[in-house]
C-alpha cells in the first residue's frame, strides 16, 4: 500500500528556500509515496507549561494527530546561528508534551538548505539530538544538506529547479520509505 509522509517546515519566511524544497517533495517523491505539508508552526504560541495546562492549542493537537497517523516525517529547515531555528524548536517542544507523544517510534528524515556552503549541517545534528530524546528513528543516510541553495531555486517561480538536488532528494525519500517499511510491517501489506 502507498506510504504517507508529512513535511514539517522550519521557516516562516514567505520566500523561504526551505519552503521551496518542501513544496518540491510531493512532485519528486517516488511512486507509492504521497507527501502532504503539515500546518505552519507559526501558529504555535511560545511554549509555556502554564499555557499547556490551560489546554493544548488546537494547531498543536492537529499537527500531533497528523504526525501520529503518518508513516514518516520529513523536517525541512534552515540553520540559525549554527543550530535549530527557535520556531522549530518551539514546535518540537510543544509536540513533545502531547500524549501519546507523536514522534516516538516515528521515522524522520532531515533536510536543510542554506545559501552557505555547509547547507545547514550543524542544525541537523542539533535537531537529531532532540529527536533522540523523543525516540524518533532519524534516517542516517543519505544526509540532505543543500548548500548554495540560492542557485538551486528559480528566483521568479521559487521552484526547486536544480535537477541533481531533486534526484538526490528522491533517493532520500526512497531510503525513508525503506526505513518506514522496516519499522512498520503494516506499511508493506
Ligand atoms: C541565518 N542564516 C544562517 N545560515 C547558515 O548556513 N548558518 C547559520 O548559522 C545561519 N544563521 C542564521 C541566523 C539567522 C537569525 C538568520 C535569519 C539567518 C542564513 C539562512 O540560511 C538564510 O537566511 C536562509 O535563507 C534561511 O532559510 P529560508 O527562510 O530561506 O528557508
Amino acid at each position: 500500500s502507498p506510504l504517507h509522509f508529512v513535511t514539517l517546515l522550519g521557516s516562516l519566511r514567505k520566500a523561504s528556500f526551505n519552503a521551496a524544497v518542501a513544496r518540491a517533495l510531493p512532485e519528486i517523491a517516488p511512486e507509492g509515496i504521497a507527501i502532504t505539508p503539515l500546518g505552519s508552526i507559526g501558529t504555535f504560541p511560545h511554549y509555556s507549561q502554564d499555557v499547556q495546562e490551560e489546554g493544548f492549542p488546537a494547531p498543536v493537537l492537529t499537527m500531533a494527530q497528523q504526525i501520529a497517523t503518518a508513516d514518516a516525517v520529513v523536517i525541512v529547515t534552515p540553520e540559525y546561528n549554527y543550530s535549530v531555528p527557535g520556531v522549530l524548536k518551539n514546535a518540537i517542544d510543544w509536540l513533545s508534551r502531547v500524549s501519546p507523544q507523536p514522534l516516538a517510534g516515528k521515522p524522520v528524515a532531515l533536510v536543510t538548505a542554506s545559501p552557505g556552503m555547509i547547507g545547514g549541517a550543524r542544525a541537523q545534528y542539533h535537531l537529531r539530538q532532540s529527536l533522540v530524546f523523543l525516540d524518533a528513528y532519524v534516517l542516517n543516510r543519505p544526509e540532505a544538506m543543500i548548500g548554495q541553495v540560492t542557485g538551486k531555486v528559480d528566483a521568479q517561480t521559487l521552484e526547486l529547479s536544480d535537477v541533481a538536488t531533486r534526484e538526490f532528494l528522491a533517493r532520500q525519500l526512497d531510503a525513508l520509505a525503506a526505513l518506514a517499511r522496516t519499522l512498520s510491517p503494516r506499511a508493506i501489506t
